[in-house]
């Protein structure tokens, strides 16, 4: 079944692009099970990706190999994420990834509109020439701070968000003077994008979101588990900028409240931002950073 098979060939050629089915999954893990030493997550996710009816996951073989996938994420109508990218080890370097991603953006001008985003690390230097290529631009950079916790703090700073104060906060955040410096992204959980009530909607719902100090900040921030390690993680974060380093405070005791061992923040990288964590006493826990380019209509 080749529903969406691309045409234009790759080099070399017999590379054929179509959506994901549900028999591909021994040889997506296969593929997987080779990538960052066997730490990929897309195992993880996958199926939930094969059941995606708003987005679009894609394969590509080789003869009879899996040689590939990648998939289009649907956030809101006119706001999409690409991710899963991966070519099989054996098949790198010959122009795979180039070929999927234009596959998929082609999916995408079919399905979708308005902007496209991806995240990639600052080392992998094939993605941002694939992005180069076809015409994204970097429109943000991030890196991961974090801070052990301690349980001796004011964690009461924090109150949950109501239902019933959903647009009030939203308005808060979109005119927070914070926000521009947050390249106008906030991350959904590795997923970036502009600020949207449904999204805030989401955290409120799930009750992740915040008020600091009354209505002088809102946070939204979710748990994630690493190797049994839980970090509390600082997800959107509207206040004004010279809050910014007792909100990340006050933050570092919330998590030790929450039962996580560190706070953590996928962080913009910008010069009062980083001001801001090393006034309260966050460490940069990766030797790299995260680009997001970017993709509009
Ligand atoms: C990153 C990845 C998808 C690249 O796949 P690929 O099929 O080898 O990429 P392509 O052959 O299409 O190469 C794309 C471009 O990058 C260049 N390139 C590839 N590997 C490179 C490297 N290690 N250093 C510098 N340039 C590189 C290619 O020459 C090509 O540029 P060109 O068209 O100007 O010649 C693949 O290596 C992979 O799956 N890695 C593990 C998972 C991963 O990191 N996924 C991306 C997450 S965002």
């Amino acid at each position: 079944m080749t529903p969406f098979a691309f045409t234009e060939s790759p080099s070399p050629a017999e590379l054929v692009c179509r959506a994901a089915l549900p028999l591909d999954t021994p040889a997506i893990l296969e593929l997987t099970r080779r990538i960052w030493n066997g730490h990929d997550y897309i195992p993880f996710v996958w199926r939930d990706w094969l059941a995606d009816a708003e987005g679009f996951l894609a394969v590509a073989e080789y003869g009879s190999r899996i040689a590939g996938m990648g998939k289009l994420t649907r956030l809101a109508e006119d706001e999409w994420w690409l991710e899963g990218l991966r070519v099989h080890p054996d098949f790198e370097g010959r122009g795979f990834a180039t070929h999927i991603h234009r596959y998929l953006m082609e999916r995408w001008r079919a399905l979708g509109k308005g902007a496209i985003r991806l995240a990639t690390a600052s080392k992998r230097i094939a993605v941002h020439r694939i992005c180069d290529k076809l015409g994204f631009q970097k429109v943000a950079e991030f890196a991961a701070f974090e801070k052990p916790t301690k349980l001796n703090g004011n964690a009461d700073a924090f109150r949950l968000i109501q239902a019933d104060e959903l647009e009030t906060a939203f308005a808060f955040a979109t005119e927070s003077h914070l926000l521009p410096l947050c390249f106008s992204l906030i991350d959904l959980g590795w997923q970036w994008a502009n600020p949207r009530l449904a999204y805030l909607k989401r955290y409120v719902t799930a009750a992740q979101a915040y008020g600091w100090r009354g209505n002088a900040a809102l946070v939204c921030a979710d748990e994630d588990d690493e190797d049994g390690i839980k970090s509390w993680m600082l997800r959107w974060v509207a206040c004004e900028p010279q809050d910014l380093a007792e909100v990340l405070i006050d933050f570092a005791h919330f998590a030790a409240q929450n039962g996580c061992q560190k706070a953590a923040w996928i962080a913009p990288l910008q010069s009062p931002i980083l001001q801001a964590l090393e006034k309260a006493g966050y460490q940069a826990a990766w030797d790299f950073s995260l680009y997001v380019f970017e993709y509009s209509d």
